[in-house]
């Protein structure tokens, strides 16, 4: 088995394009489908000729170009099965712990309930990869659009439970309001304030913050961290739930 090549490029204003590609084969797939142009440029640059898009979950930012791309390429359209009727061209649809491969890689379904009721995740476990879309970003995680607290904390979880190292693309470029805010959450964690001050200068200079990794996220994330002690006594949560307390973070960051 070949290792995967990936291109990472920008769509509409935030949203990370992706694209997956296995030398062997020749087989490309695009996470998402959040825009033809930059996709098609991505293919025209690489060399590359689409075969499959991977859907996250239903929000037009995701699967705005799944019908152009399949039009053009035949593309096979793989996504989430709690989401079916709302994917345009969708072709096959995938639960939670269902595996399928592409290209030879084993490729694993999670669901990550919370952002959308039926957001999935990609997880190459062979290749140490996750492609986590909206349910987690860099320093953030998703807006709960159609889930509680609860539930997006019981998608997380399953995220953390993945390898340390463990390497995670994501939807969308927040990473710099993250880190601000993430600082006003967990400010006495030093590899965090040190990752921010990095962040900043990465943006400064046009550069990307993905991808990041479990391990980086676990211990830099407070979305992922409400079991801190240092997280829970900033806020004055020591005795509530995990969920309560990342619930709390949440709240504060929609009012960030
Ligand atoms: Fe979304």
């Amino acid at each position: 088995m070949a290792a995967l090549e990936l291109d990472l490029f920008l769509c509409r204003t935030d949203n990370f394009g992706v694209l997956i590609h296995d030398p062997a084969s020749g087989m490309t797939a695009s996470i998402d489908a959040p825009e033809e142009q930059p996709i098609l440029e991505a293919l025209e640059r690489r060399g590359w000729t689409l075969t499959h898009i991977l859907t996250t979950h239903h929000h037009g930012d995701h699967v705005a170009a799944n019908e152009a791309l399949k039009a053009r390429f035949g593309a096979t359209i793989i996504g989430p099965s709690g989401e079916a009727t709302k994917i345009p061209g969708l072709d096959r649809s995938v639960r939670h712990d269902e595996r399928f491969d592409f290209a030879g890689h084993p490729v694993e379904v999670i669901e990550t309930p919370g952002h959308t009721a039926g957001h999935i995740c990609f997880h190459f476990p062979e290749d140490k990869l996750l492609f986590a879309a909206d349910t987690l970003f860099a320093l953030g995680c998703g807006r709960l659009f159609e889930g509680s607290p609860e539930t997006m904390w019981q998608s997380l979880n399953r995220l953390m439970a993945l390898p340390d190292d463990t390497t995670v693309y994501f939807g969308h470029e927040y990473t710099l309001s993250n880190a601000r805010f993430a600082v006003t959450v967990d400010p006495d964690n030093a590899e965090l304030k040190a990752r921010a001050a990095e962040i900043e200068e990465t943006r400064c200079d046009g550069g990307f913050t993905a991808p990041t990794t479990i391990g980086l996220e676990k211990r830099t994330n407070p979305f992922l961290r409400a079991a801190d002690p240092a997280i829970r006594a900033h806020l004055g949560l020591q005795n509530a739930s995990d969920a309560a307390v990342f619930a709390e973070i949440r709240k504060r960051k929609d009012n960030f």
